[in-house]
């Protein structure tokens, strides 16, 4: 088993991100590891150029992802961890992909379809290509496993496409499918704002998304003033039905809590959000804290943390390498 997993270092950590995909990460490290297998994680900064990023800003923000993702538990002795772009082998293979994967597939992507909104025609090329790139991220590796959020199961299907393409169109078994794993905790965590959209970076509203690197006022601040309904919270989650606000709420207490969505509701049924808040926004600075203060730690030096990205990248390159030239012969090229 080999489990790959990326994230854009377009921003710092927020708690989707965390719930969604990175605390499955580090539990994984120790599950997968326990069973012979290898954790693999990456900060996709080639994927973060697809949107314009100043250069100072996307050095600054991988160095503190990176910290970040160490903080929160991901250990470099145990899991590979590196910057996809000093493994150009990344961009070598999504070029080849392109020649496999179909206009009418990528057409299909929601994500791009999103991100580009209107300005389709404005959009740059990468950011139409970027599934293919994440493609070559974890079949380079021979990924069996992939935890992400919601939001990027449809990328890893379109991975899968790939490969079963590559593989038949060149009579090979090179490439290993991919399973996407959501987290089913918290596969997709909400804006603060808005529960009809997904908590996101990108979301202009400061008070819409959790960081990590918020201090723990404005941590409880933002669940104090997060959007609710007057009503009284229910003794199950399918009782929430329609109350996109107070579920998310609940399922970020739960996920925070390593507790069942319905166990936190029996604490809470017939209460409101006046009670329900304040031991929500507790629970979340006791969780994010200590992960913040680490990463802080850390960044005192700037360049301990790049060595372990470049430690990262030579242990990745040596799986890559070989597999790299391994598509090129099958493709045909001389290498
Ligand atoms: P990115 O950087 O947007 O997000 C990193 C991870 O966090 C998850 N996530 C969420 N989960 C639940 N609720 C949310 N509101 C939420 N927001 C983000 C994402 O699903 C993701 O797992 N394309 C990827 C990065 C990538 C990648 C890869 C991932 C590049 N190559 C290869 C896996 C394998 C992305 O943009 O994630």
């Amino acid at each position: 088993m080999r489990v790959v997993s990326g994230i854009k270092p377009t921003g710092n950590l927020h708690l989707g991100n965390y719930l969604g995909a990175v605390k499955q990460w580090v539990a994984m490290q120790d599950d997968i590891q326990a069973s012979g297998g290898e954790t693999m994680y990456f900060i996709a900064d080639l994927h973060g150029l697809t949107e314009w990023i100043a250069p100072d800003q996307l050095r600054d923000n991988t160095v503190e992802m990176t910290a970040t993702l160490v903080a929160a538990g991901i250990d470099p002795a145990r899991s590979i961890l590196f910057n996809q772009a000093r493994v150009p082998a990344h961009s070598e293979l999504s070029w080849l992909l392109n020649n496999v994967a179909r206009v009418g597939w990528l057409n299909r992507m929601t994500q791009f379809k999103d991100k580009a909104g209107k300005n389709r025609e404005g959009a740059s090329v990468g950011l139409y290509d970027y599934p293919v790139l994440m493609a070559a991220d974890v079949l380079l590796y021979n990924a069996t496993h992939v935890p992400v959020g919601e939001d990027q199961k449809q990328h890893l299907e379109l991975a899968r496409d790939i490969a079963t393409k590559f593989n038949n169109d060149y009579a090979t078994e090179l490439f290993t499918l991919p399973e996407p794993l959501v987290s089913a905790a918290a596969p997709r965590i909400m804006s603060l704002r808005d529960a009809s959209a997904k908590m996101s970076k990108s979301n202009p509203s400061e008070q819409s998304l959790v960081k990590l690197v918020d201090s723990d006022e404005t941590i409880a601040d933002k669940f104090r003033k997060a959007k609710t309904d007057p009503d009284l919270l229910p003794a199950t989650i399918t009782e929430l039905e329609g109350r996109a606000e107070a579920r998310n709420l609940v399922t970020i207490f739960a996920a925070l809590a390593d507790r069942t969505a319905d166990d936190v509701l029996g604490e809470f049924a017939g209460k409101g959000f006046g009670q329900f808040k304040p031991v929500l926004a507790d629970l979340a600075v006791a969780r994010l804290a200590p992960i913040r203060d680490e990463m802080l730690r850390l960044l005192a030096d700037r360049s301990a943390i790049d060595a372990i990205l470049r430690d990262g990248a030579e242990k990745a390159a040596a799986l890559a390498t070989p597999m790299l030239r391994r598509t090129q012969e099958a493709m045909g090229l001389l290498v």
